[in-house]
């Protein structure tokens, strides 16, 4: 597809994070059962159901511009998630291993948040209103999401730290 016009770029955009979203959507399982905290597995499986939601969101917005909900390869969220992975194979301490799922986890919804945030002002100003309130709705799951991750993190961080200093 080429990429000429705004309007290109906001299909560009859409189809890249619906890619990364379905990507995610089978990592987050794979993340809750690496958590070895059960506010951190608590916190990937509600946004694995979140996540499920915003894939509905996007389809949606595909419906509104009328073009097939159709991802292309998002290169980004894959290399994200590929380094998430290779993290669950080390051998960590529960702690330094849930800290470290966190930084992973934060990595994507930095991801997310910077897509959303440009798709929902693209959106603004092509006059999608509705699409843009799915968008913003999307947006702001993604910045809570962040925000309890970083909550979790300084209790989970202070544990990483406290056992490292026992091993
Ligand atoms: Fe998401
Ligand atoms: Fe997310």
């Amino acid at each position: 597809m080429s990429v000429e016009t705004l309007d290109d770029l906001f299909l560009h955009e859409l189809k890249d994070i619906y890619d990364g979203e379905k990507r995610i959507l089978k990592a987050l399982p794979k993340m809750a059962k690496a958590a070895t905290t059960s506010e951190l597995q608590a916190a990937f499986e509600e946004h694995l159901a979140q996540t499920e939601q915003q894939i509905e969101r996007l389809e949606q917005v595909f419906e509104l511009i009328e073009k097939p909900a159709r991802g292309k390869k998002c290169m980004g969220i894959q290399g994200l998630l590929e380094e998430g992975a290779e993290l669950m194979k080390e051998d960590a301490m529960p702690p330094v291993m849930d800290a470290g799922l966190i930084a992973a986890a934060q990595k994507v919804e930095h991801y997310e948040i910077a897509s959303y945030g440009t798709l929902a002002t693209y959106a603004k100003i092509l006059g999608l209103r509705e699409a843009g309130e799915l968008l913003k709705q999307t947006l702001a799951e993604e910045k809570e999401t962040d925000k309890l991750l970083t909550r979790l993190a300084s209790e989970i961080n202070f544990e990483a730290e406290m056992a490292s200093e026992e091993a």
